[in-house]
Formats: C-alpha cells, structure tokens, sequence
C-alpha cells in the first residue's frame, strides 16, 4: 500500500485522490464519489454527503493536502481552505483540523509537509477512537439497554467511532449491550446510518421514533443514554444533533445517566458556554418531507413555515459525564484544554 493512502468506512485517500460515500443513499445505496476540488467537497458537505463532526474536518483537511500536492499556490489554498472552514458552522473538529494547516500554508511549507500533516489527522482521529472506546467501557454495565441518538460510528469519523464506537467495542468484549436506535429527524441518521453499523456489527438493537424514549424510560426499559458531540463548551454545555438536549431532560427526570463521547478535538476552550456556540438552520423542506428514492415526499402542506435548527446544546448540569480520549470526565472542570496534537 502506497504510504499516503487511507481508507475508513466513509472516504478513502488513495493515489493523492480523495473519494467519500454518499451517506445519504445509505442504507440501499453505496455510490462513492471522487471529489476533485474543494467546491465539490463543500457541496457535500452542505447535503450531509460527507457528515459527523471528526469526518467533515477530516475530509476538508485531506483536500487541502489534495491540491497542495497537485501544485495549487500557496494563496489560493489559503481562499480555499477559509472556504472550507465555514462549510459548517457547529462542529468544531472541522475549524480545528483547518487550523492546524493554516500556519502551514502561510509559512510556504512544501506539499508533502502538508500532506503529512493532513494525513496524520486522519490518523489520530482513528487512534482517538479507539481511545474514547476503551475508556467508554466503564460506564457500560454488562447487558445494558444503551439509548443513542444520530450516527457516531465508523461513518462519522475516521475510526471506530465515538458513542457508537464505545458500543461496538463493548459487543467485541462480551459486554452484551442492546442498543435503542433514536431514528433522528428530520434527516433519519438513526434510522438510515446507525442501524446500518449496527447490524454490520451484530450488534442487537432496536429502531424507535424519537419521540419513543419518554415512555421506554418511565417503563424501566433504558439504562444509560450515550451520544457523540458536535462542541464542547469551556463550562462543559454540549452541542449535538437536535433532540439530544430532550432526551438529557428525559434522563435527568428518569434519573438515568447521560454520558457524551466526543475526542478532545471536539472541546472548543475559546468558546465560553452553550450560549455561544452557533446552531447550523436548514432548509425547510428537510422537515416538510423527505427525500425517497422515488423523489420527493412531502408530508405538509407545500410552504409550511419552518424552524430546522440541526443541533441543540445539552447545558452541563444534565450530564452525568464526557467520555474523551483521556478517560471520563465526571466535571466540566476536569475536561482536557487544549489540543496538545
Ligand atoms: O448533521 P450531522 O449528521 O453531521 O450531525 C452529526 C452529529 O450530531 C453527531 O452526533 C456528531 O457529529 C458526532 S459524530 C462522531
């Protein structure tokens, strides 16, 4: 294998060429697209083509290092790689990794510099995975009903994942846990992607509509919610996909632990608290309808106002602890600062 290529679930950077998968053809489709300029990549990032918090900074970091070494000057890297950056405005990861090549091109490194940095994302991405899995073992009991919400696993980041990288580790070790699938509206990544994962993996679970959780908690049928994380707060509030903050209400009153996994390149320290951590809006028709492969279905009446806010912000009272690379954490205060990378 050619020293510069990488493969995960979900992209793969192979002969200096980067191609995704289409997530959103997922489960019935795999069609993998080459992505040959940055313009192309935004676009699929704006679809949810290319989704999940490590996964798009990955992506865009394994662009940059595509047209550095296809010659592109330094100073329209740098246009394209600001472009990049604001793609996506709540995951955190994509800004982090962008920034670690910025000084790069503006100090005129050569492209295979740059590349290796890129490549050395990806790579530690996949090493924090396997980390947040293991330290994640601890706080799931032997045979636990596990509740998770949007898709965390090997499709969102380089690796195994992160909440659902900790649950498809625990199936490998023995530890038998039963997975609720939230379906996740309006985009369905529950429903479309995890279950997909999961039934690749073996790992038994069961699909439910959101709004199922309520009532599986007040019958006894949960035993701890884990979901991943888009940014994390200096005072610890957590953004995710939307409908994780109501189910961290739904925990806190059914007294079940609430745990969030995210690598430490999804802790934002500059970014104060919940309050400013900006919440991507999408377009309407997302919650009007859905895309099938038949078209598009509309369930309202057409032009229905909208409110599509993508992700929420759990505030750190409701969390019982954040699983990262380093271990859990039980308090804000005990995050890792910093991205020592
Ligand atoms: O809009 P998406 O599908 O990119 O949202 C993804 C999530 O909210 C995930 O929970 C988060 O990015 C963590 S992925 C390891």
């Amino acid at each position: 294998m050619n020293p510069l290529d990488r493969r995960a679930t979900s992209l793969r950077f192979i002969d200096q060429r980067l191609d995704i998968l289409d997530q959103r053809l997922l489960p019935h489709e795999e069609r993998w697209h080459r992505c040959d300029t940055p313009d192309e990549l935004i676009g699929h990032i704006h679809s949810l083509a290319v989704r999940g918090a490590p996964l798009i900074g990955i992506a865009a970091s394994l662009m940059v290092a595509q047209r550095a070494l296809a010659g592109i000057p330094a100073s329209q890297l740098l246009d394209e790689l600001e472009a990049l950056r604001a793609s996506r405005p709540t995951a955190v990861n994509l800004m982090n990794y962008l920034d670690r090549l910025r000084p790069l091109l503006q100090q005129g490194a050569d492209a295979a510099h740059i590349a290796s940095c890129a490549l050395a994302i990806f790579d530690q991405d996949q090493a924090l995975c396997q980390a947040i899995g293991e330290a994640g073992l601890s706080v799931i009991p032997s045979a636990s009903r596990v509740l998770t919400h949007c898709n965390t696993g090997s499709l969102a980041t380089a690796g195994i994942g992160t909440a659902l990288g900790i649950i498809t580790l625990a199936h490998a070790r023995g530890l038998k846990p039963n997975v609720w699938v939230d379906e996740t509206r309006p985009l369905l990544q529950g429903s479309r992607l995890t279950a997909w994962e999961l039934a690749r993996a073996d790992v038994p679970h069961r699909l439910i509509c959101d709004n199922m959780a309520a009532s599986l908690m007040a019958a006894g049928e949960v035993d701890l919610v884990l979901v991943g994380a888009d940014r994390i707060a200096a005072n610890g509030d957590t953004a995710n996909k939307i409908g994780t903050y109501g189910l961290a209400v739904l925990a806190h009153h059914h007294k079940i632990p609430f745990y969030f996994a995210a690598p430490v390149t999804t802790i934002d320290p500059a970014c104060p608290n919940g309050a400013a951590i900006t919440i991507e809006q999408r377009q309407p028709d997302e919650v009007r309808g859905a895309k099938t492969a038949g078209g598009e279905l509309l369930f309202s009446p057409p032009g229905t106002a909208v409110s599509n806010p993508a992700f929420d912000v759990t505030p750190a009272s409701l969390i019982s602890a954040w699983i990262t690379d380093r271990g859990v954490h039980r308090q804000a205060s005990e995050l890792p600062v910093g991205d020592p990378y």
